[in-house]
């Protein structure tokens, strides 16, 4: 997809496809998106708006048909209010570009001429969230749909009114690119991503990003005693793996570690889930796919700091060599686990790779995990929690999910609460019980970090949509990917 400007008096009604922009002043009479039109056209125009009940001031978007033979095909207004908040300011710039997608789809649109008005576009965070408004909703998966009409996305040129030079829009194509890239990671079914899979997938980006890539199998797992990792692969089938990617830097600032849960299917083990319960965890490996999405971006990227990926890959299955409620581990880290319910596996595996991470030198570990069903309970979801005690590390994580429509909430280390990780019999128990699930998960890996600087994010509740709303499809949504890549620039 290609994106243009267009000149004002360059912007013909006869223009196959129109997207305005448009606020309340606007439709006055100093009017500045509908003063494009003939005063004919606009009182046209402005009479077909009363019929699709749009309200000055607010926010939605409404496509109208042709009115006259001079008109574009179809128009479709946006209403505008403008926001305050930074947040809500960004997100309504993603989600007109989010109906641009739908409406170019439904249109079959090749072409959009996109008028904004005081919606001002020429401000680069406004135009990446319009442009991820269009990229992220015109991702479809349906590799699997055999009958399905797979019709490419159509739109070929976004043509910008305003801006007076053409943006280069190719990083935020690229986060994109990587964001349905762990979209597709997510989404593949369980047969077919197991952790060997994502191991493939590794050596790709790794080749492509020219990475430093080391794959730990079974038996170095064994030599390197990530016990904790090996138990719970235990009752599967599937061989585990724990893959590190480096990308160097040339004198990096700092060392900045990213360990992500994949679990390529959780079906609780022993402690077996529900049906229910068990029908969405094939996205239970969304923060690997993340993490591994994030070298994907950085490829064209150069950034002063080094960024090394740590993936725990296995599934969680049943058979009679699986893991018992009961059984004691010692991590690599030297403590004791007993682990009573196999189904609070992540942070298992989560506790050998922060343990690594640590071992290996990083100045900053972030961790991503579809780790608890509490915090869904906690945050719903549209919020993933964050946790750490760097305050300002924090703050900033929190900005760059600001900016990429991906809501974090601050989250507390409750030392008050360690005690409910005491076991009788090991130096800790896996789970912490049903209150605060979310907290005591993230204090059971705050055990394996030491004192490095930590983030931890927990995105159970953000990592799968049920259905299609605004950017996001039913499905992984890639959360993290583009906040992490933001927050890391913000480092460099
Ligand atoms: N993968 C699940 C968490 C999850 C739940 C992810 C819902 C996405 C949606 C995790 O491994 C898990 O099962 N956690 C348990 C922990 C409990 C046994 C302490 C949970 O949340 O029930
Ligand atoms: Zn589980
Ligand atoms: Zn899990």
């Amino acid at each position: 997809m290609k994106v243009n400007v267009l000149a004002p008096t360059e912007v013909k009604p006869e223009r196959a496809h129109l997207v305005v922009v448009i606020d309340d002043e606007d439709l006055g009479q100093e009017s500045s998106s509908l003063n494009l039109f003939s005063p004919e056209l606009r009182a046209a125009l402005l009479d077909r708006l009363k019929s699709v009940e749009f309200k000055p001031g607010k926010q939605g978007v409404y496509r109208i048909d042709p009115i006259r033979s001079d008109a574009p095909s179809s128009i479709l207004f946006a209403g505008w209010k403008d926001e305050k908040d930074r947040y809500f300011k960004t997100a309504a710039f993603r989600k007109v570009g989010s109906k641009v997608a739908t409406f170019a789809t439904q249109t079959k649109a090749k072409e959009v001429v996109v008028v904004t008005g005081r919606a001002d576009l020429s401000v680069p965070e406004h135009l990446e969230a319009f442009l991820e408004g269009i990229y992220l909703t015109a991702y479809r998966f349906d590799q699997f749909k055999i009958s399905s009409d797979n019709t490419p996305f159509p739109l070929e040129e976004v043509l910008l009114v305003g801006p007076q030079s053409v943006p280069d829009v190719r990083p935020i194509e690229t986060l994109c690119q990587a964001t349905l890239s762990a979209r597709n990671l997510v989404n593949l079914p369980p047969n077919l991503c197991s952790p060997a899979h994502v191991v493939e997938r590794c050596r790709s980006v790794a080749e492509r990003g020219k990475l430093e890539l080391s794959v730990f199998d079974r038996e170095k797992l064994a030599e390197m005693e990530a016990e904790l990792l090996l138990a719970v692969s235990k009752g599967s089938e599937q061989e585990p793996y724990l893959v590190k990617l480096v990308k160097k830097a040339s004198e990096p600032k700092l060392k900045v570690a990213l360990v992500g849960k994949g679990v390529t299917f959780d079906s609780g083990g022993l402690s077996i889930k529900t049906a229910q319960g068990m029908e969405e965890m094939k996205s239970d490996l969304a923060g690997a796919a993340a993490v591994l999405s994030v070298f994907e971006a950085l490829e064209e990227r150069e950034l002063a700091i080094e960024v090394r990926g740590y993936l725990p890959l296995t599934e969680n299955m049943i058979s009679g060599k699986a893991t018992r409620p009961g059984d004691i581990i010692k991590a690599m880290n030297g403590k004791t686990v007993e682990i009573l319910n196999t189904d609070a596996e992540g942070r298992l595996i989560l506790a050998d790779a922060l343990h690594l991470a640590v071992k290996d030198g990083a100045d900053l570990i972030i961790d991503l995990a579809t780790l608890t069903g509490a915090v869904v309970v906690a945050l719903g979801g549209q919020y993933a929690a964050v946790y750490g005690d760097h305050d300002e590390y924090v703050q900033k994580l929190v900005e760059a999910g600001v900016r990429s429509g991906e809501r974090l909430w601050r989250m507390p280390l409750a030392r008050e609460y360690k005690d409910l990780l005491k076991s009788k019999t090991a130096d800790l128990k896996n789970v912490g019980g049903r209150h605060g699930g979310s907290i005591t998960a993230a204090l059971f890996l705050q055990e394996f970090v030491g004192d490095t600087p930590w983030l931890h994010l927990d995105i159970a509740g953000t990592a799968f949509e049920s259905t299609d709303r605004e950017h996001l499809r039913h499905g992984g949504t890639g959360f993290g990917v583009r906040t992490l890549v933001r927050f890391l620039e913000g480092l460099s």
